[in-house]
């Protein structure tokens, strides 16, 4: 696999963009940022906590329909514990989408009863951020039922701002902060890469799925065995490539000489585990 250092954004491309996410920050009144439910903690940039002091922040962990139910829970209490709103979300059946408004509305009480008993009826403006992949393109076109064109994967918020409403006064920032992806830890990188968030032409492909196995074999061994009709015999103390021969040999994969196809086969597995075929299934 690539070194994910050597893949890491380049420095000055970061500077402008959390210089951007800053300058919009100031015309907001609450920062969404989108997580990847399969991965709530790598799909995060640790940075943008730094960025976004004193304005209030809901996480969304969207993709829910393909991350463990029970893990999204915990983490969603977990955020809870450390005072973090945060609610799931599936932009592809829009579940979810009808506790956002109230969710945010609930972190902004404060704020808008003062307004209210001014007599003010100020809108409630939001900007989305996140790191490529997540899906702030989908949540902000489900926002907008769909009336909003795809934004285009850029960090950085770019200029000319415009916003649209959702409901009652709730104003979105039309384009998103795109943040890096932070690969400080080998396996960060790993897990967003077999989420697909980090493109496959720039990694080894069968080390991956061989990798992604073995991480299946130790947390996700029975939906790993349906899947491929193994056995505990298949699996136990088997490292990632041989398992992938099994499963090759299993699906028929052969090229001339009766060599399994492991490029093949490694293909196979992540698309399977991309689709959720393999099941619901999170990293984090
Ligand atoms: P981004 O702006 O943050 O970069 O993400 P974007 O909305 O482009 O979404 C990235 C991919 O994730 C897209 O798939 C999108 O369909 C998928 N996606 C977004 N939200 C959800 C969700 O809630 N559940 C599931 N299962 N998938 C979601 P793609 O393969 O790039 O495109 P396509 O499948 O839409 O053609």
């Amino acid at each position: 696999m690539n070194d994910m250092q050597s893949i890491q954004w380049f420095p000055g491309h970061m500077t402008k963009t959390k210089r951007k996410i800053v300058e919009n920050l100031k015309l907001v009144d609450i920062v969404v940022e989108i997580v990847d439910a399969r991965v709530p903690q790598s799909s995060r940039n640790p940075d943008l906590d730094e960025l976004i002091v004193n304005k209030p922040k809901l996480i969304i962990l969207n993709k829910s329909d393909i991350a463990d139910p029970e893990r999204t829970t915990e983490w969603i209490n977990y955020y809870k514990s450390k005072g973090i709103g945060s609610i799931a979300v599936d932009c592809k059946s829009r579940k979810g989408f009808n506790l956002f408004v109230p969710m945010v509305k609930d972190i902004l009480k404060e704020k808008i009863d003062i307004a209210k008993n001014k007599g003010i009826n100020k809108g409630i403006r939001v900007m989305i951020v996140g790191i490529p992949n997540v899906g702030k393109s989908s949540f902000i076109n489900c926002l907008s039922s769909g009336k909003k064109a795809k934004v285009e994967d850029r960090p950085g918020v770019t200029r000319g701002n415009q916003w649209f409403t959702v409901s009652q006064g709730f104003e979105i920032l039309d384009t998103p902060g795109v943040l890096w992806p932070k690969f400080d830890d080998k396996l960060i990188g790993e897990k967003l890469a077999f989420t697909g968030a980090i493109k496959d032409q720039i990694m080894d492909t069968e080390q991956l799925a061989a990798r992604l196995l073995e991480y299946l074999v130790l947390n996700y061994k029975d939906d790993l065995k349906k899947r491929y009709k193994l056995e505990d015999q298949d699996i136990d103390n088997l490292k990632g490539y041989e398992l992938l021969n099994i499963i090759g040999k299993k699906r028929g994969m052969l090229i001339a000489g009766g060599e399994i196809d492991i490029e093949r086969a490694s293909i196979m597995v992540l698309d399977e585990f991309r689709s959720a075929k393999l099941g619901r299934i999170t990293l984090d």
